[in-house]
């Protein structure tokens, strides 16, 4: 079955990227000129989906205000001649369709999915987190697609090989390998200390689902951080049916911190021909001027 929607939960607060988020939604600051939520449906759409579901909470209007038309913006764009940055407000107001659903309280990753059940309805669908950016030529959305699609459509999970002393930051899964990167799961814990940590593959966010998560999400008791969370119900899944993880292809980045934010940055900054040769300068100037040995 075709899946057409994707769920990409924005209620949090962004703490980590204060005092911008004071006043813009973390989802809106920019690498560059790009707002980080960009890529994340740009990944969903580039796979084929045709409808996200925003799960909000106050101050996120201007994510959902970004994916509309801006008919002011595109009227004074047309008058002063300004055809190539017309042509890009247009795209992105007609990528894709978008509908938001409120998080009236943050009370973790499973309940936010939760919200958005009414409107997913009875198909499966996919879930991509915002803090994590994955750059693949094929999307790693897509690519959890197709492996749902080999094994008759069951739930996918998309992991990554993370350092054993990073795995208190991620759902961590556990399973056999069918093949190199394909693993047929036996369950999934959240944030275990490294000591208790059964592999060190790790989920950042990408998440091919059945409706039938929803009535675990419904029956589930608070888990790690007195939170409801979606590992558990995908823990849950695994006793009652076939569930997958794979270890998808693609250079992802951390863009829930500072530091991963930076290096998204700066990567994207050097692989863009307009920015790259002056950005280069630039570096080398101020790599000098720091006195710093490299
Ligand atoms: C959430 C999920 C976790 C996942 C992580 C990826 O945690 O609960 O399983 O590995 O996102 O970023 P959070 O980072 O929101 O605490």
């Amino acid at each position: 079955m075709k899946i057409k929607k994707a769920i990409i939960p924005i209620a949090g607060k962004g703490t980590r990227f204060l005092p911008a988020t004071k006043e813009i939604a973390k989802e809106i600051i920019p690498i560059i000129n790009v707002p980080m939520i960009h890529y994340i449906v740009q990944e969903a759409v580039e796979a084929g989906i045709e409808q996200i579901i925003f799960v909000t909470s106050s101050g996120k209007f201007s994510v959902e205000d970004y994916f509309d038309r801006n008919q002011e913006l595109e009227a004074f764009l047309e008058r002063n001649n300004k055809t190539k940055e017309l042509e890009l407000i247009r795209k992105i107001g007609s990528m894709v369709d978008v509908t938001a659903v409120r998080q009236k309280e943050q009370l973790g990753l499973g309940h936010a999915v939760l919200m958005a059940k009414s409107m997913v309805g009875d198909e499966p669908f996919a879930v991509l987190l915002g803090d994590d950016i994955v750059i693949n030529e094929k999307p790693a959305i897509k690519q959890l697609m197709e492996v749902s699609l080999a094994h008759a459509g069951s739930t996918v999970i998309g992991v990554m090989e993370v350092p054993k002393e990073d795995t208190a930051k991620y759902g961590i899964v556990r399973g056999e390998f069918l093949n190199d990167r394909t693993l047929r799961m036996n369950g999934m814990v959240e944030k275990p200390k490294p000591e208790e940590a059964p592999t060190n593959l790790a989920t950042p966010g990408r998440y091919i689902l059945t409706p039938e998560i929803f009535e675990i999400l419904e029956k589930i008791p608070r888990g790690a951080g007195n939170e409801y969370q979606l590992t558990d119900a995908i823990n849950v899944l695994c006793q009652r049916k076939s569930v997958y993880a794979y270890k998808f292809e693609g250079e992802r980045f951390d863009t829930g911190n500072i530091h991963g934010y930076l290096d998204a940055t700066i990567d994207f900054a050097l692989k863009d021909p307009e920015t790259r040769e002056k950005f280069i300068q630039s570096l080398q100037h101020r790599i000098k001027k720091y006195g710093i040995k490299i």
